[in-house]
């Protein structure tokens, strides 16, 4: 086996073909069983639920080499968990957790050419997903799926990596109350389109969503949780029924309790208490733990005095000991990191 010849310290966030993918179909009321295939293109009815009425959900998760050569994933357990959420709330067939595991490994196995090296900037980002395959017209959930896994090399997700990001208030909402902002569907991210791309057009990374119904309360952005500063190193992070629960940020909770000593809380967070915070980060699997510099609200700059211009000094911390447990120069807490064998 030989790493495939890609400029690893130069990927963006995007899609580049991999060799093997994963694919499993539900007929009948019974999951096949699944097979890896070379195909990437797929083949459905032009009125397969999936095209009609959005029934597609999905996960993000990634492979690290270790300093030490081997493979690893980083809490896939949570993943096939909350895409179980996720199904049952589109009224899709879970695809069951042992065999969601199976799947991401065989997959990361079948592409191990292209699990970027330690110390290279990159990962194997992992992408499972779901969708109602037979042709529905009355709105109704699908009687057929497929559930598939493709791996793509990547790099940051935010361009220039490590600098600090400047985002907006977005007057647009992403997720209602009692909706689905809790689960990782992909209407979700429809939702989130225009309100992304009329942010780039203004000139700013990202778009801070606050909740739909007050607008005074700060959610999450289009990919991932928010985590602040607080003047005295308390992390504080907003809590709400209409956020995805982040894998990461629920890790780098832990991280901050158990491995920094700093207090966590989690609660609502008003929009008009963010100018008390000194720091701000975005984590996500993609975003890892991304600094935010500034939120622009209408015109008016919120500053996070230790995290302007660089990293500030906790989210940095926060950072080295997240990557340090995924890449394997920290022990990890029992459970997290699941080893793939070539
Ligand atoms: N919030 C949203 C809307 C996301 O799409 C993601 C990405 O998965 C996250 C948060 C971060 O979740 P996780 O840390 O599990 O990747
Ligand atoms: C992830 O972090 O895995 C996500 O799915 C976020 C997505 C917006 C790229």
């Amino acid at each position: 086996m030989a790493k495939k010849d890609i400029d690893w310290a130069n990927l963006g966030f995007g899609y580049l073909k991999t060799d093997k993918r994963y694919v499993s179909n539900f007929k009948d009321g019974a999951w096949d069983d699944g097979a890896m295939i070379a195909d990437d293109q797929i083949t459905i009815s032009e009125c397969a639920c999936v095209l009609q009425y959005a029934q597609t959900i999905f996960e993000g998760l990634k492979a690290y080499t270790t300093e030490d050569g081997r493979v690893v994933c980083f809490r896939p357990d949570l993943n096939a968990d909350r895409m179980i959420d996720s199904a049952k709330r589109l009224e899709m067939p879970p695809f069951p957790k042992e065999r969601f595991l199976e799947a991401v490994a065989q997959t990361v196995k079948e592409n191990m050419d292209y699990v970027p090296p330690f110390g290279s900037g990159a990962t194997l980002y992992i992408r499972p997903y779901m969708f109602g395959s037979n042709a529905v017209i009355g709105v109704k959930p699908a009687e057929e799926y497929q559930f598939r896994v493709f791996t793509t090399p990547v790099g940051p997700y935010f361009k220039g990596g490590v600098k600090p990001i400047t985002i907006r208030v977005c007057d647009f909402d992403r997720a209602a109350p009692h909706g689905t902002g809790h689960i990782k569907a992909g209407l979700n991210y429809a939702m989130s389109l225009h309100a992304i791309v009329d942010a780039h057009n203004q000139g700013y990374d990202e778009n801070m969503y606050l909740d739909a119904a007050t607008r005074t309360k700060v959610e999450e952005t289009g990919g991932a949780n928010f985590l602040f500063v607080t003047k005295d190193n308390k992390i504080v992070t907003p809590k709400s029924n209409s956020i995805l629960p982040s894998i990461t940020r629920r890790s780098l909770m832990t991280v901050a309790k158990d491995y920094l000593g700093l207090e966590v809380e989690e609660r609502e967070v008003f929009f008009d208490e963010i100018s008390d915070f000194v720091e701000c980060g975005l984590c996500g699997t993609a975003a890892v733990i991304s600094p935010v510099g500034c939120v622009n609200d209408h015109g008016r700059e919120i500053k996070f005095v230790n995290g302007c211009d660089e990293m500030g000094p906790v989210i940095t911390k926060l950072r080295e000991t997240l990557t340090g447990i995924q890449m394997g120069h920290l022990e990890a807490p029992e459970g997290w990191i699941m080893e793939i064998k070539p």
